[in-house]
């Protein structure tokens, strides 16, 4: 089975090492990591049992897939130093955020496909939601071995590169909303005299127990919340008050406000 490499295997790159691993789609002696510290080395090898270097050029040496899992600050001076030993019949996967697939592109030396992802943090717990977008090198084929790699921690939708700010605001930023509300709910079980922990318990499971429904049992978010809410009912009231209080209009607001954010960092734009 062809070789991976994961340069700059921080939580983002670990992540995806330990869905491959868990799988069994890649075994231990399939994967080089790296990273520019000696203790996030020893740390991966002793995790994961892959191997693990210092030197990116020796690490994408045969490799089917580079993954690029650096943050956005590093990546210029990352391929710069791997330019010219990567070739056209390997496959660039990126996950740096804000990083275009044309900066890409044009710090390396031959035309290497490449395909770039925005994932989010549940891939940690192989629940992940990535958008991919492909660059001008990137056929059907290396598009499918990218999104073979990402369905590991989660599940992918193929948008066009324009799009992954969209991605980026709703599911890269996504589980930030929804940290919120459980937040706030939590908080309003205590103010309703619950313990915290019964309080959390409710929230979360109820969080999970909702996307299943939605996921799994493909029900509408509508008939969901109809499912729910009785004529002169508990959750009619409930409702009543977050829409006077403006909160789906907040939500597109916010959402909105995000995306222009992402466009913003990746035209460079940092100070906020
Ligand atoms: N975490 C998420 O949920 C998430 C979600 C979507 C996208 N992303 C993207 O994923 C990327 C990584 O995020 P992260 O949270 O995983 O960051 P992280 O934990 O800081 O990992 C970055 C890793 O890159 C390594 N590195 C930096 N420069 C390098 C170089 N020249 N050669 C080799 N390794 C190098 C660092 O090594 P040392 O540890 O030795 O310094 C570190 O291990 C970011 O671009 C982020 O935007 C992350």
């Amino acid at each position: 089975m062809a070789k991976l490499a994961v340069l700059g295997c921080g939580k983002m790159g670990e992540a995806l090492v330990a869905g491959l691993l868990a799988s069994g789609w890649r075994k231990p002696d399939e994967i080089t990591v790296t990273a520019r510290r000696e203790e996030r080395l020893d740390e991966l090898t002793t995790a994961h049992g892959v191997d693990a270097t210092l030197d990116n050029s020796q690490a994408v040496r045969g490799a089917e897939v580079i993954v690029l899992a650096c943050k956005p600050q590093d990546i210029e001076a990352l391929l710069t130093g791997i330019s010219t030993d990567v070739a056209a019949d390997q496959t660039i996967l990126s996950v740096v955020a804000a990083i275009k697939i044309g900066q890409i592109e044009s710090l390396l030396a031959a035309d290497v496909p490449v395909v770039r992802a925005m994932p989010n943090t549940p891939s940690i717990v192989h629940e992940g939601m990535a958008g991919v977008a492909g660059g001008r090198f990137a056929d059907e084929s290396h598009m499918k071995l990218a999104v073979d790699v990402l369905t590991h921690v989660g599940r992918v939708v193929t948008v066009d590169e324009d799009y992954l700010d969209a991605v980026t605001a709703i599911s890269g930023s996504g589980p930030a909303y929804f940290a919120l509300l459980a937040e706030a709910m939590i908080e309003a079980g205590i103010l309703l005299g619950l313990a915290r922990e019964v309080s959390t318990e409710l929230v979360v499971q109820t969080m999970l127990g909702s996307a299943k429904l939605l996921r799994d049992e493909h029900m509408h978010p509508v008939e969901l919340r109809e499912m729910v809410t009785s004529p002169g009912g508990t959750t009619t009231r409930a409702i009543r008050v977050l829409e006077q209080s403006g909160v789906r209009a907040a939500f597109l607001n916010a959402i909105q406000a995000a995306m222009e954010r992402s466009k913003e960092l990746a035209e460079g734009q940092t100070d906020s």
